[in-house]
């Protein structure tokens, strides 16, 4: 584009014996050349390039501009989750700066290319007859000056990788991802957690990464960029989070029906925080004397929900879905998509494809509402 651009106006430049030809030969002919490949080239020639043509053309970029907007009014989000431009990381930071950096430099080189571009078509006829240097014109603008530009952005973004580089540092976490749903283990806690990733703030986590079925993406936008996860491979990432809050990430690799529904949360707290977060975590769980766990784990059993989920400290040690130790201390339900609240655990448990179709958790089929009370019950307890 800038190439044609920038060969269009110097070409007229330099060539001003076709100010003789007659006004609707050149215009139709500069037109073809503009957008000879498509089917507005061919309207535009059928209709012998008459320059008023051109302005007719305008009614239509109403709706493209407004299509336009609209879109890029769509990534305005007002709560800033799971935004790129709001990073609250170095590596992010950098990552978001590299952005702005190449929509900048870009943009005023198209806004560049496009005077150029309409300055060639409308220029005044005086103009077009004076002879130049259309060669030189051409060396400098189509060749030399993209030249320097892309190699001075391929040094900067080189650079900019340097701040995404993997600190060293001390606490390690495992995520598997799986369809749909993601597990998290703290190696040296002995912490098992689903679809919740809890850091302290302002430490360079390390992660290694590997998936339980097929390719998965990790990405926390805010945190970090993206990177896969494999069957075979173990990957090895890095988050960190400068300020406590909430993150939200989401699987950026296509990998079923409910990918779009295979996210999580990244909960950044203060250090002293997080160290007694990992303390509660540690605590021996459930108590088996109590009544809701009297009531709730022979359903748990009854129903198969033991095939499939693990619950430290009892006979439920399956590992094929979300580990349900803290299930009850988790902020949402089936990878982020609903709250973790008594009605929607009750829904989730009698049918959760009616929440997230698609999901690889059957239905608990032939439960009685005794069960099923005690079975939500239960779940709740484990925090
Ligand atoms: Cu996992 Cu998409």
């Amino acid at each position: 584009m800038i190439a044609v651009a920038v060969a269009l106006a110097g070409a007229g430049e330099g060539d001003g014996r076709k100010s003789e030809t007659p006004e609707r030969e050149r215009t139709g002919s500069i037109q073809g050349r503009m957008m000879s490949d498509t089917v507005h080239a061919r309207r535009v020639e059928t209709r012998a390039g008459r320059r008023d043509e051109v302005g007719r053309y305008g009614t239509a970029w109403g709706p493209g501009v407004l299509m336009a907007l609209s879109l890029l009014v769509a990534g305005c989000q007002g709560d800033r989750v799971q935004s790129v431009l709001h990073p609250v990381s170095p590596a992010s930071h950098a990552i978001a700066t590299l952005w702005w950096v190449l929509l900048a430099v870009c943009g005023i080189y198209t806004a560049g290319t496009f005077a150029l571009f309409f300055y060639a078509i409308f220029r005044p006829k005086q103009e077009q007859a004076a002879p130049s240097d259309g060669n030189l014109f051409i060396l400098m603008g189509g060749v030399f000056l993209p030249f320097v530009i892309l190699l001075a952005l391929l040094i900067y973004s080189t650079h900019a990788t340097t701040h995404l580089q993997t600190p060293e540092t001390g606490l390690t976490i495992r995520v598997v991802g799986h369809r749909f749903w993601w597990e998290v283990e703290y190696p040296e806690y002995g912490i098992m957690n689903a679809n919740e990733i809890h850091i302290p703030v302002g430490e360079p986590v390390r992660l290694e990464l590997r998936s339980g079925d097929v390719i998965h993406s990790f990405w926390v936008p805010q945190l970090h960029g993206k990177i896969d996860m494999f069957p075979d491979l173990t990957t090895h990432f890095w988050i960190q989070a400068d300020r406590a809050g909430i993150y939200r990430g989401q699987c950026a690799e296509f990998c079923g029906v409910q990918h779009a529904r295979m996210a999580f949360h990244v909960i950044a707290m203060p250090p002293e925080e997080f160290a007694a977060w990992v303390a509660e975590k540690q605590q021996p769980r459930p108590d088996p004397d109590a009544a809701v766990f009297q009531r709730g784990h022979p359903v748990f059993v009854r129903h198969r929900c033991v095939a499939c989920h693990a619950i430290r400290d009892t006979d439920a040690v399956a590992r094929a879905g979300p580990d349900l130790t803290h299930i009850g201390s988790r902020r949402m339900l089936g990878a982020a998509t609903r709250l973790n609240t008594r009605e929607n655990m009750r829904d989730w448990l009698a049918d959760p494809n009616r929440i997230k179709p698609g999901v690889l958790m059957p239905p608990t089929e032939n439960i009685s509402e005794e069960e099923i009370e005690a079975l939500v019950d239960y779940m709740l307890s484990l925090k």
